[in-house]
């Protein structure tokens, strides 16, 4: 089915741009699949995706990608791709701007619902939009490279929306604004019991990670999961360098870009805590939560234990029944309940 990315190939379809061609430096920032003509090989383009289930099927279809590209420069060309961070989106469109050649083109393109028309209108107060086109209940808008670079003081959305005990976040991840309710309930569990070896599954910027090692002096190693780039560098920083943290005897931690439903974690573990992504869009579905909990199963031996925080009316309780010999809800509060079970021998 048609979406943005058919809406983003729409100006050169129809000519008002060149395609890009061999030699050409072009980058795709947000990277996705895009509907390329045969005559454009997919490694022509060089593509950032952070997100590794993306980065993946990137990887598979052949095209050039990495999971962040440090420096733009000389570019002929930029395509952006909406993200549903405004604050993103801004930023991509300055290191895609500043990275162009005079007369480069700056492409971007995104979902009506994703915020696209205030990027063009912020876009448009800094330069002339070259053109738009509106299709697939998606828009593209382009501009042309002229004049100076612009300033971070364009970025009306900073990018650091919060530091507090040191931590380092930003926009983009998970509970940028600060920790999750629903991971301040779970932690509020983690004591003596947990240790060994221990995996934090979707440990997005860091936060339980941190409280673990802050609260569970027997844990000897803890191993974070996480698909997210920026979020394995942020939890880098916020977990083993957080003074709190560094100053008692931490355990060895190690950091893990990875698509937990396609890759599997390093176990066995002693424990697994998470508090798994349940969001696809806007939507509440427990499916990505039902594939954590498979990949925790499959990683815990006879015994080994998992930690999980959930939002009540999420039916998690089915999938962890079918795959551990108990199940119990240790707490409630706030709209979340946390769940531990106990693999069996099976
Ligand atoms: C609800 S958030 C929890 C983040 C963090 N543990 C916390 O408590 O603040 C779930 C995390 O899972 C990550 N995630 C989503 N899909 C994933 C996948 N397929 N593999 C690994 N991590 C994934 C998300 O990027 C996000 O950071």
């Amino acid at each position: 089915m048609a979406d943005f990315r058919n809406t983003l190939m729409l100006p050169f379809q129809n000519e008002a741009l060149q395609l890009p061609t061999t030699g050409e430096n072009w980058c795709v920032l947000n990277a996705d699949i895009l509907p390329l003509p045969e005559s454009i090989p997919a490694q022509i383009l060089t593509c950032e995706q952070g997100l590794r289930p993306t980065f993946l099927e990137l990887e598979a279809q052949g095209y050039s990608v990495h999971p962040t590209l440090e420096e733009l420069l000389n570019l002929d060309g930029c395509l952006v791709l909406a993200h549903r961070s405004r604050a993103v989106n801004e930023r991509n469109m300055l290191r895609g701007w500043n990275g162009l050649k005079p007369g480069g083109i700056l492409v971007f393109a995104g979902d009506k619902t994703a915020g696209v028309q205030p990027i063009r209108k912020w876009a448009g107060k800094l330069t002339e939009i070259a053109g738009s086109l509106s299709k697939h209940h998606a828009v593209v808008f382009w501009l042309c490279k002229h004049g100076d670079p612009w300033k971070q003081d364009v970025l009306q959305k900073p990018d650091s929306s919060f530091e507090r005990e040191d931590f380092r976040i930003s926009a983009g991840m998970f509970s940028a604004n600060g920790p999750d309710t629903g991971s301040q309930v779970l932690a509020e569990q983690f004591d003596n019991r947990i240790f060994g070896r221990v995996a934090d599954f979707g440990a997005g910027w860091g936060y339980l990670s941190y409280r673990l090692a802050k609260q569970c002096p027997r844990i000897e190693q803890l191993d974070l999961y996480e698909a997210d780039w920026m979020s394995v560098k942020a939890a880098e920083h916020n977990v083993a360098t957080a003074p709190a943290v560094a100053a008692t005897a931490t355990p060895a931690i190690n950091y893990h870009w990875c698509d937990l439903t396609s890759e599997a974690p390093r176990g066995p573990f002693n424990w697994v805590i998470m508090n798994p992504p349940f969001h696809s869009g806007r939507a509440a579905v427990p499916e990505l939560g039902n594939r954590f909990i498979e990949a925790a199963a499959r990683s815990l031996p006879s015994g080994g234990r998992l930690l999980m925080v959930a939002n009540t009316n999420l039916p998690y309780e089915k999938k962890l029944e079918a795959l551990f010999k108990t199940v119990e809800r240790k707490d409630q509060a706030k709209g979340f309940k946390v769940l531990e079970a106990i693999k069996g021998s099976r």
